[in-house]
């Protein structure tokens, strides 16, 4: 039976928006109600909703519920206040770029729109809810040019993946999950093996549950056990997604991302970038200039409740790393698979 996802981290119900609240995967399954800017901006930082193209969404609903609690009628005065609205979100997280992607666009909404402010709120809820649809639509397109993409072999394929770059990183379906399912669904693929991701376990915890969901065989390694498996013979092939990439190609995801482009490298195993265009940072000529976030060091030294080293340690966390494009294969978009150098073909097609 093939293989689509059900599960959609961020959506629009009624009059607010629901999250899947990602820290309680897998053990728990529940549903967060966002009806203000503010929840939405905590819900972004302490990751209840997390992955790039997720947190775009979410933010674009962020500004939709922040203008619909400004009270002026006046144009020029409710601008402005959306404008604090907008710093508030952009302060969340800094690296994927989707999240500022999302606010440019609907401040640039708001600014085009002609008519009256409850005019222009009507107008922003549209824009969150097709920023939505279009994400669903687009981790689609990347599943299909994906599995194009990968090698042309008569056996099934073995497809390891780091973090979670799936349905629940994205408004449904998934980017380098999109390429997983559609290959399964094609009967190409054998296994998923997932990288458990530490310090915060996104392959464990969710791309491993995701794969569950929808029945697709799935093999949980320890972050350290790439290039163990490569060398067996273990993996044919290795999709990951973005929070970031920049002109020349270079791409910022979780950290352990760079480790392994090296290991795939170094076992001549073909290595993908799957991302939506809106995740590209033509702005940036490389990935020396990407931010890269520095989070909480209690991440490393505890697991669960269990303080897992002696006191006095000092600790380093930071939540991304970057891979040069040279250890890229090919970044599958929306728009087909490319080399990392040819990416900037695209410029002219991202609507900000
Ligand atoms: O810190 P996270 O969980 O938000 O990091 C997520 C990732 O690194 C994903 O691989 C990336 O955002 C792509 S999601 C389609």
């Amino acid at each position: 039976m093939a293989a689509f996802s059900q599960v959609f981290p961020v959506y629009w119900y009624e009059d607010h928006v629901r999250l899947i609240d990602q820290n309680h995967l897998p053990t728990s399954y529940e549903v967060v109600e966002i009806s203000r800017s503010d929840d939405m901006a905590t819900a972004i930082k302490t990751m209840i909703v997390r992955g790039a193209p997720a947190i775009g969404v979410a933010a674009a609903y962020g500004m939709y519920l922040g203008a619909r609690e400004i009270q002026t009628t006046e144009r020029d005065q409710f601008l402005t206040q959306l404008e604090q609205i907008a710093k508030k979100l952009r302060e969340t997280r800094p690296t994927a770029v989707n999240l500022f992607w999302a606010i440019d666009r609907m401040l640039k909404t708001a600014r085009q729109t002609v008519g009256s402010v409850s005019y222009i709120k009507e107008v922003l809820l549209q824009a969150a809810q097709k920023i939505n649809a279009d994400d669903i639509a687009t981790c689609e397109a990347i599943g299909e040019y994906g599995l194009k993409a990968l090698p042309e072999s008569p056996e099934k394929l073995r497809i390891l993946t780091h973090c979670n770059a799936g349905a629940l990183a994205t408004a449904g379906y998934g980017t380098a999950l999109g390429v997983v399912r559609s290959a399964w669904r094609a009967n190409r693929l054998e296994r998923l093996y997932a990288d458990e991701t530490r310090p915060r376990l996104q392959g464990a915890k969710l791309t491993a549950w995701e794969a569950v969901q929808d029945g697709i065989p799935v093999t949980l390694i320890t972050d350290s056990m790439a290039a163990h498996c490569m060398k067996r013979g273990m993996i044919d092939a290795v999709v990951v997604g973005a929070d970031r990439i920049a002109a020349n190609g270079d791409t910022a995801n979780k950290i352990g991302t760079y480790s392994l482009a090296l290991v795939s490298k170094a076992h001549n195993i073909p290595f993908f970038v799957a991302a939506p265009l809106s995740t590209i940072d033509f702005k940036l000529d490389t990935g020396a200039q990407i931010p890269i976030e520095e989070r909480d060091p209690v991440e490393i030294y505890q697991i669960g409740q269990t303080v897992v080293c002696p006191a006095g340690a000092e600790f380093y966390n930071p939540a991304f790393d970057v891979t040069p494009a040279e250890l890229i294969q090919a970044i599958i978009t929306e728009y087909g698979a490319m080399r990392p150098a040819e990416l900037i073909q695209l410029q002219t097609k991202q609507v900000v």
